[in-house]
């Protein structure tokens, strides 16, 4: 997305009566995955239901500055042929990966034990993002790097010409940099292993296997550990990318919030590492309902029905935060509604997220009548038990959660609310406004 654009302004009123089938796009993480390792493998890669927004676009272009071959057939179809483990080229110019830390990060991991040079950059949320994170873990293999202070983009890595495998413990409870290191460990000789000592998600370790990569994992008093076999050979694979939890928790929970809802979210990622909202909402007293377990595309999934509903507060643990890491925003919308606190805690990874979500969420939810408080890791929302009265405009810092979920939030408070730029919104959910409207919501 470019910061230049002119701003996009998205006001939602007071709705009733949602109802129909919401089709929610692909998810985001499978999506950015599938395309990266289809690049990495031997053969051609067919991803259908991958993602259209624009971080997974800017992931795919950058599968094609690195010597991939990436086309969209006319009914959406995408076909990668991929170059093979340590096949990568130089890129003839800089990376841009837009607004996505998710593909930054795991393309750096990919191109991290590869002997060549590459200079990544983004938009302004991006570049203020930390990237020491993962350049730790890359320097272990032998990867140097040149960035901005704070090791932030744009920034410049010269890949190990002979890289070793790594033992990595995370830091923090994060899947990108869990993939980062593991894809820079595919081109590295020996194991590369990862200890999480909090799960986070594992879409990374299920693809791998998909692909053909030899990995152990082995759950443990340290966390769980992740032993990758280095160089193999990865296969092209077929991949059905599942419908993305994190976007239709946004209908989800509008639904709830809005009298006389009843939607069906069809074929919804189950994935226990992704599942840490729904838990909490039907904690809450959502009335969220599953049926049709299955599994598609390696990843569990199922239909779910919602209904509107009176909620309750919540103290949501720490040990949840990392399933459920982006959905934080929008639960903080729900909380706004329900009876008494909802505490968000060990949530202090949301302040380095597109935005610092706890500061955008207060400000947004205090300007529109909601009392919150926070720490550095913490956050609670108290819920007036019945109306909120809205009636403000939020800035959305280049931040698509941000501006979905005040986006919602006016679709149940008393006055109208008004997202300053929805634009952010078409890097994870370019269909949001009209799948919204479709399903009954005043948005304009
Ligand atoms: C993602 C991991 C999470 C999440 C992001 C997608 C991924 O980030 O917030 O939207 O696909 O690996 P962290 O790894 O920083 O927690």
């Amino acid at each position: 997305m470019s910061a230049s654009a002119a701003p996009v302004p998205l006001t939602t009123r007071r709705s009733r009566n949602l109802r129909g089938t919401a089709d929610i796009p692909g998810d985001k993480s499978v999506s950015h995955r599938a395309l990266i390792f289809g690049a990495m493998a031997v053969g051609e890669t067919v991803i259908t239901g991958l993602l259209e927004g624009e971080d997974v676009l800017d992931t795919a272009k950058a599968m094609r500055a690195l010597g991939a071959t990436v086309t969209r057939d006319d009914d959406g179809t995408w076909r990668v042929q991929g170059v093979g483990t340590g096949g990568f080229a130089e890129p003839d110019s800089v990376i841009d990966c837009g607004n996505s830390g998710t593909g930054c990060r795991l393309i750096m991991g990919a191109v991290a034990t590869h002997p060549f040079t590459t200079t990544f950059t983004g938009d302004a949320s991006l570049c203020s993002r930390p990237m020491g994170r993962i350049l730790d873990p890359l320097a272990l293999f032998g990867t140097r790097s040149a960035g901005r202070s704070g090791g932030r983009l744009p920034l410049t890595l010269i890949g190990a010409s002979d890289p070793v495998p790594v033992t990595y413990t995370l830091p923090v409870a994060s899947a990108q940099v869990k993939s980062a290191v593991l894809l820079a460990g595919l081109n590295a000789p020996g194991i590369t292993t990862v200890i999480e000592p909090e799960a986070t998600r594992d879409h990374t370790e299920r693809m791998l296997r998909g692909f053909g990569a030899t990995l152990e994992i082995e759950d443990s008093a340290e966390g769980r550990i992740i032993r990758l076999h280095g160089q193999p050979e990865l296969n092209p694979c077929s991949v059905a990318v599942p419908r993305d939890p994190s976007s239709a928790a946004f209908p989800v929970v509008a639904a709830l919030l809005t009298e006389g809802s009843e939607i069906q979210i069809p074929g919804v990622s189950r994935n226990p590492t992704r599942d840490g909202l729904y838990r909490t909402l039907m904690e809450m007293g959502g009335d969220l309902s599953f049926t049709n377990e299955r599994e598609e595309g390696g990843e569990p999934v199922a239909d779910l029905t919602v209904r509107h509903s009176a909620l309750r507060g919540v103290t949501v643990p720490p040990e949840r935060a990392a399933s459920m890491i982006d959905e934080f925003p929008i639960l903080s919308v729900a909380a706004a509604f329900a009876t008494g606190d909802t505490v968000m805690q060990g949530v202090g990874e949301l302040r380095v997220k597109e935005s610092d979500r706890i500061a955008a969420m207060e400000v947004g939810l205090q300007a529109n009548g909601v009392k919150t408080a926070s720490t550095p890791d913490r956050m609670t929302v108290t819920g007036s038990g019945g109306g909120v009265p809205g009636g403000a405009t939020v800035a959305t810092h280049l931040d698509h959660r941000i501006a979905m979920s005040f986006a919602v939030l006016g679709l149940a408070t008393d006055a109208p609310v008004t997202v300053e730029d929805a634009s952010p919104i078409a890097t994870s959910f370019p269909d949001f406004q009209r799948l919204m409207r479709d399903l009954g919501a005043e948005i304009a």
